[in-house]
């Protein structure tokens, strides 16, 4: 394992002010995306729309990677430049999601199990060579009365690992996704109980499979209430309880924490980041506090694209506003505008 260059990567990725932005939506997503926006999930679309994104002036100075799927890593640009180079070139790095996605966990009523691990040693090697620096893998826990399920963690926990160990071998640092889904009436101690499990069988699984925590980033849910909750926390809270759920259970040699948005409005996602941010060193919380937001970043900018050449323009703008806005939280200097 090439630990200098796993530590290296892991650090550029949350350096100051700067984050992720996730756009490695699977066939799937893109066109349920595409769909509200009622634009055809064709190949060139998905070409011109994430291009687009790629390109938009000035956004380096606040992202410093982005996840790309399959399709995009081999992909080239309008004028034949691939996709890879269009990123590098302006030094943000370059990542790739490479699980596969989920199915139903045997015997788990309402739980699910992330596939991808055949092949993937093959697969790394490849996307290295393509011109990765880092790999994706997400995991889903859902929370009800009846789950998780020890079972579903474990199975869960296992399988990230497993991922994570095989990346950092091909030089690649694991994005290790545990997504702790919004969806639900619970409060915000409930979202707290199933993170700090969630984390802590992570975290057992990561060291029984000899994952460096130094060369690998968390991309975890924020410990919040639930979507439909009655009443939901505001930011101060919900940065409160995540630090200190994450003191429990998140060790502090792991460089990064890169949230995932969650479908949790643009607004209260970025508020949260912010306070996030503002309490972390009172709160001596020992790693970055960055992001990794696919819908948070996106929404904006594909609405005003609309599948149409003559709205790229007006879409770059939306897409550099959401990550000047989005920096700005991750520095603590959030002030929201209309
Ligand atoms: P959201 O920010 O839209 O939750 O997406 C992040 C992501 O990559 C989920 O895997």
């Amino acid at each position: 394992m090439d630990s200098q260059r796993l530590v290296k990567t892991a650090q550029a990725l949350v350096a100051q002010g700067k984050g992720i932005l996730a756009a490695d939506e699977s066939s799937g997503t893109i066109k349920r995306r595409f769909d509200s926006i009622n634009v055809e999930s064709t190949e060139e679309n998905r070409r011109n729309y994430r291009e687009m994104l790629f390109r938009t002036a000035g956004v380096e100075e606040f992202i410093s990677g982005v996840i790309l799927f399959d399709e995009t890593i081999r992909q080239n640009g309008a004028d034949g430049t691939r996709m890879v180079n269009v990123l590098s070139d302006r030094g943000i790095i370059p990542g790739i999601k490479v699980d596969t996605g989920t199915i139903p966990l045997p015997e788990a009523p309402d739980e699910l199990v992330t596939e991808g691990l055949d092949g993937l040693r093959n697969r790394l090697k490849e996307y290295e060579e393509l011109g990765a620096g880092f790999t994706k893998w997400r995991a889903v826990i859902s929370i009800s009365d009846s789950t998780p399920t020890s079972y579903g963690l474990n199975a869960n926990a296992h399988a990230l690992a497993r991922f994570a160990a095989l990346s950092q071998e091909a030089g690649l640092v694991p994005i290790v996704e545990p997504e702790v889904l919004r969806d639900g009436d619970h409060d915000i101690d409930r979202c707290f109980e199933v993170t700090e499990d969630t984390l802590r069988e992570v975290f057992d699984q990561l060291a029984q499979q000899k994952v460096l925590l130094e060369g690998m980033l968390l991309k975890p849910s924020m410990v919040i209430s639930g979507g439909s909750a009655a009443k939901r926390a505001g930011p101060e809270e919900v940065a409160e309880r995540t630090i200190a759920c994450f003191k429990r259970a998140l060790p502090a040699s792991v460089p990064g924490v890169v949230f995932l948005s969650g479908g949790e409005p643009d607004d209260s996602v970025t508020s949260n980041l912010n306070a996030l941010n503002q309490q972390a060193d009172g709160a001596n919380a020992p790693w970055e506090l960055s992001f990794s937001f696919g819908r948070s970043l996106q929404g904006a900018p594909l609405a005003a694209w609309a599948g149409k050449a003559e709205n790229t323009e007006a879409a770059a703008l939306a897409f550099y506003t959401r990550a000047r806005l989005t920096g700005a939280a991750r520095l603590g200097k959030y002030v929201p505008e209309d």
